[in-house]
């Protein structure tokens, strides 16, 4: 049997944030979903979340994940007396217990699965993931003989001079006998320069506890600050950014640009600087990305261009150009070989095959058939101050510098609208419509007397 706690109630008074520490976020995920998602493959038979600071927050944003048993830590005063409040949830349980400190986002799960078999096979009473680092400031540094056998754990400020020279630390990832760390549990105290109840004294009482040096110390780096998340992300993104490199993306300057876990990129494309793309995308073969361009919760085909633009929650079909200076807004879905120039915005509309929108443009709301060329500062005006209404344009339409089209409105297919007009009522198949006041001209104007 195995069940899993993650120590979640702290407040993080390092982070100087509203935000629970657990909840920061690393390319885009949490770190407490990102302990988690190490966890996920372990098949464990209970997953506990500890939580205290701000836990409705915690809870609420761990809402959707399921088979989470929370437990309420209040005050927070210790890791030890986190795991103190798991006594009266474990009363019946007999298996291994493995605790994880929220903050420790990096961890692989073959890491944690190495620590479980160790654990099983050195029959220790505590098996604890240990890295040797060559700055272990503010972690607790791990005392013991060189067959893994450890003696102590001193917390760095609890440390001697001497002791703190040792840079052999503790991660913060244990695997216990739960019966054994259930007897010794309720022994801890907060004689320390913390005052705190520490989960890492029990290390003392136990009969035998064992550590093992992971091979990558990055795995187990803990998030107590604005700089070791920066640090973090970081290597997340070298990581990332190493990964598509290798399968045939193209970084002009890698390190201006952050792309999220959860995208997909195809071939041969490149990524100019100042790019980053977020959330759940796919990007096709070909596509040139940037320079300075947002990417999210989107899908582009094959051959895409987009510069200097932003898109957000659409969806681009093949040999699309955007930008410069286009905003596609959620619910934007556009169809092969259109043009989006520039200072344009496009909401919630479709763009049939090949249709151009180039230059200073609003459409929402709107279905937009194919091959339509959309003049110059063509507005569909969706708003009327209290609904958002639909305009339809068929194909072959061209619409004239500064149309305004009121919604709801419908153009046929092939209309042509005069440049200038402000149409309020819909246009049959083939047709010219022009709304504009006729121009007056006066002869000889300024001579008049
Ligand atoms: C802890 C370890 C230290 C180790 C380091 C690794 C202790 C006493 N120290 O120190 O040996 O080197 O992690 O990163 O355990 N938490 C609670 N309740 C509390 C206090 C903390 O749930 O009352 C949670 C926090 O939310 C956090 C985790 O426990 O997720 C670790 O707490 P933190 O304050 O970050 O401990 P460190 O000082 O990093
Ligand atoms: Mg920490």
């Amino acid at each position: 049997m195995l069940a899993i706690a993650i120590l979640a109630a702290g407040k993080g008074t390092r982070m100087h944030s509203n935000l629970p520490k657990v909840l920061q976020k690393l390319a885009g995920k949490s770190l407490i979903k990102r302990v988690l998602g190490s966890c996920n493959d372990l098949k464990a038979d209970r997953c506990i979340v500890v939580v205290g600071h701000k836990s409705d927050q915690v809870k609420q944003h761990l809402n959707k994940l399921s088979k989470i048993e929370y437990v309420l830590q209040e005050p927070q005063i210790g890791t030890g007396h986190a795991v103190q409040k798991l006594i009266p949830l474990l009363e019946d349980f007999a298996g291994d217990l493995l605790v994880l400190n929220g903050d420790v986002p990096l961890l692989k799960t073959s890491t944690l699965k190495k620590l479980i078999s160790k654990h099983k096979s050195s029959k220790a009473d505590v098996t604890f993931l240990s890295a040797s680092l060559s700055d272990p400031k503010g972690y607790g540094r791990v005392f013991g003989n060189r067959e893994g056998i450890v003696r102590k754990i001193v917390e760095d400020k609890d440390c001697s001079e001497q002791e703190r020279k040792n840079n052999l630390t503790n991660s913060g990832v244990y695997c216990f006998k739960w019966k054994a760390l259930r007897s010794v549990l309720p022994k801890l105290s907060s004689n320390n320069e913390q005052n705190e109840i520490y989960l890492t004294d029990v290390i003392k009482n136990l009969p035998l506890a064992m550590h093992f040096c992971v091979e990558n110390s990055s795995e187990v780096v803990g998030i107590n600050d604005r700089s070791q998340l920066a640090n973090c992300e970081e290597l997340i993104q070298i990581e990332l950014r190493e990964k598509w490199m290798n399968i045939g993306v193209t970084f002009i300057d890698a390190k201006s640009c952050t792309i999220s876990e959860d995208c997909h990129l195809g071939r041969d494309i490149i990524i100019e600087p100042q790019t980053h793309i977020r959330g759940e995308c796919r990007i096709g073969d070909n596509c040139i990305i940037g320079p300075n361009t947002l990417v999210e919760n989107s899908f582009l085909g094959n051959n895409v261009k987009a510069v200097y633009s932003v898109i957000k929650e659409s969806n681009i079909g093949n040999s699309v150009s955007i930008g410069p200076f286009s905003h596609l807004r959620p619910g934007a879905v556009i169809f092969d070989n259109c043009r989006i120039g520039n200072f344009v915005e496009i909401k919630k509309s479709e763009l049939g095959k090949g249709t151009k929108v180039n230059h200073l443009s609003y459409i929402g709301d709107s279905k937009i058939g194919k091959e339509v060329n959309i003049g110059a500062g063509t507005i569909t005006a969706n708003y009327d101050g209290y609904n958002k209404n639909k305009t339809y344009i068929g194909n072959f339409c061209k619409t004239g510098a500064n149309s305004v089209l009121i919604a709801p409105i419908t153009l046929g297919e092939g209309v042509t609208v005069g440049a200038g007009s402000t149409l309020t009522k819909n246009v049959p198949d083939g047709s010219l419509a022009i709304a504009r006041s006729k121009q007056l001209v006066r002869e000889g104007w300024q001579s008049k007397d």
